[in-house]
């Protein structure tokens, strides 16, 4: 078993679909280790993206992800970063694969409803950033 970070966006939330997107994760094999609702700083939003500062995309990226409530969660599966990018599907909804969260839920490409790590580096890099050791719950299984 291994570890990732899922945030759904401001975008889900407000439209009301954490529910549906917390059910399909967990009918796809995930189990939740830690979950909490906050709202970005802008600080917290810029750091977070900062692989993307000089991507053009970067400063609507930060205002997006700041303009609402954000549900950020580690989730735990087999292979759990492969894994879950491939549950939530393309960046772009317009090109995710049909039912991928994104082709479910997601507005647009800025606008779209999950967020998923891309390693297992940048997994323990975001989940240090949202959770401590101690907010991970363990599992019986
Ligand atoms: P994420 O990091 O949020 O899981 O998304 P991703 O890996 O699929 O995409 P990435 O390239 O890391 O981009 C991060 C987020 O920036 C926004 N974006 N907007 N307007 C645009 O062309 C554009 N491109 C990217 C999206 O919210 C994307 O998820
Ligand atoms: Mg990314």
């Amino acid at each position: 078993m291994s570890t990732t970070l899922a945030i759904i966006k401001p975008d889900a939330v407000s439209a009301g679909k954490a529910g549906k997107i917390f059910a399909h994760l967990e009918d796809n094999g995930f189990r939740v280790r830690a979950l909490r609702m906050l709202r970005f700083s802008r600080e917290q939003a810029g750091e977070f993206y900062a692989v993307h500062r000089e991507r053009p995309f970067y400063g609507e990226l930060v205002e997006f992800m700041t303009s609402g409530p954000v549900i950020p969660m580690v989730l735990e599966a087999d292979d759990a970063v492969s894994k879950l990018r491939e549950a939530i599907g393309a960046t772009d909804p317009a090109e995710a694969a049909d039912g991928t969260i994104r082709k479910l839920y997601a507005e647009s490409i800025g606008r779209n409803a999950i967020h998923a790590s891309d390693s297992d580096e940048n997994a323990a890099r975001e989940i240090g950033f949202f959770f401590s050791e101690a907010e991970r719950v363990a599992l019986g299984r």
